[in-house]
């Protein structure tokens, strides 16, 4: 490589192999079974309403900043932000840190999701899908064996570079994945009862307002978008010098945004229709998709493919969430890429069986002053701290440290750039003041109101 960075590296074949990657980084576990849930215990439309002004003002503000530094330097997210200004490299480590963390219990997820096939294939998913799930989750071993099978799939990706046919298959498994969403959001929203929770969903109810919830909209909004954890840095690092930054940096938002909405769309009505609960957390996804599936026709078949999209969607993010911690490893410290994902791999196996167990026997080991089980304590310290922190940090970074002017160079050096003057207002003065006030009220409420 040469002192930009320029020669020899790789760069995206197209625009559009750009943006299904990051598109592909950012569609995941986060918009199929975390955001419907969040929205079932945040007051469902309060949450919508909230999550959606934070996508556009600080969710498209962020993505554009971290294409702008990614395609700058041409290199790591640690390595970015040092190149940038001396000394500045741990705001990219904390990224690094954060995307190890979350990988630890999203594996536990993705090993749900391959169960969920499974015991399609079996058709052993009985009509009472509550007390199915618990037991499921709760059990110490089996669900040790789908998160070990996720994660081995995740690093024998990962280790063996066929990231090309990732790319490949996700040009199809992807829009795959949006049909089957639609087909199961007719579905849901035509049940009978499903009315009241399409209530729930688009009504915002003002008096469910709280600092919470917009801390829970802002971590979803980071998670979602695979923000403050370098990841578009590195995927923008391989872009041309002839890429239209601001325009992506509007379209990978668009995407993910519909699919967490559509998500939203197949199961909070059919919470309501079938009497579940939707402040019942993270099984919600499972526990009421399989209803909807039982209640249309070829439920079964539909049902096993609608599970293997997104076992497939959270591979795509899983490669991702891996990637840094390995491209970190390989590139600071000289390890042998084999050698990183093995060993990261297996320690990331390890902490996800403290997540896992987490719903069974460790189910009474809270951490101390969360409250939280260990599962909940990982999600809630990614989330709700270290990516808006991350987030607050670049945004700091590119408004005050480095230099704003530079940074708007880059975006125009490949195009016109319209929403300039309200990028920089954005970058500078909103997205950090804003961030700031959420983690304080949201912090305080959470620890101590
Ligand atoms: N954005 C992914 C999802 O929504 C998860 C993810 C987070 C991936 C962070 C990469 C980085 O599922």
């Amino acid at each position: 490589m040469d002192q930009n960075g320029n020669n020899n590296r790789a760069s995206w074949g197209s625009s559009f192999g750009f943006l299904m990657a990051a598109a592909g980084s950012a569609v995941g576990l986060g918009n199929l079974w975390k955001f419907p849930y969040l929205a079932g215990e945040n007051g469902g439309g309060i949450f919508v309403l909230t999550y959606l002004i934070i996508v556009i003002l600080i969710g498209f503000t962020m993505m554009l900043g971290e294409m702008v530094i990614g395609r700058k330097t041409q290199t790591d997210a640690f390595s970015a932000y040092d190149k940038l200004k001396k000394g500045w490299g741990w705001i990219g480590g904390v990224g690094i840190l954060a995307a190890f963390l979350i990988l630890a219990f999203y594996s536990v997820v993705g090993g749900w999701v391959l169960k969920y096939i499974v015991a399609g294939i079996l058709n052993a998913i009985p009509a009472d899908t509550e007390t199915y799930f618990g037991a499921f989750i709760s059990a110490p071993v089996e669900p040790l064996i789908y998160h070990g099978i996720f994660m081995l799939a995740t690093v024998l990706i990962v280790a063996r570079g066929i990231t090309a046919g990732i790319e490949r298959a996700s040009k199809f498994m992807m829009p795959a994945l949006f049909v089957l969403l639609i087909i199961s959001v007719v579905r849901s929203v035509t049940l009978p009862g499903a009315a009241e929770g399409l209530a729930y969903y688009l009504k915002p109810d003002f008096s469910a307002f709280s600092p919470q919830v917009v801390l829970a909209a802002i971590g979803q909004v980071f998670f979602s978008l695979s923000l403050g954890m370098g990841i578009i840095i590195t995927y923008g690092s391989y872009l041309g010098k002839e890429e239209d930054l601001a325009k992506d940096a509007i379209v990978v938002p668009a995407i993910d945004t519909m699919v967490a909405l559509l998500a939203g769309f197949a199961i909070l009505p059919a919470v309501f229709a079938f009497g579940l609960s939707p402040t019942q957390g993270a099984g919600l996804l499972f526990v009421t998709l399989p209803q909807v599936f039982a209640a249309m026709p070829l439920g079964q078949i539909f049902g096993i493919l609608f599970f293997l999209l997104v076992l497939f969607a959270a591979l795509t993010s899983s490669i991702s969430l891996l990637e840094t911690s390995i491209t970190y490893t390989v590139d600071r410290f000289g390890w042998q890429r084999k050698n990183s994902v093995v060993i990261v791999g297996l320690t990331l196996f390890v902490i996800g069986i403290l997540a896992s167990l987490s719903y069974g026997v460790l189910g009474d080991f809270k951490l101390p002053f969360l409250d939280l089980v260990f599962f909940d304590a990982l999600d809630w310290i990614t989330s709700y701290i270290m990516l808006p922190l991350g987030g607050l940090m670049m945004s700091i970074f590119i408004g005050w440290i480095w230099n704003i002017d530079e940074a708007v160079d880059e975006v125009k050096s490949s195009s016109p750039f319209h929403l300039e003057a309200l990028w920089r207002f954005l970058i500078r003065w909103f997205a950090p003041v804003a961030i700031l006030i959420v983690l304080i009220t949201g912090l305080y409420q959470q620890l101590i109101g």
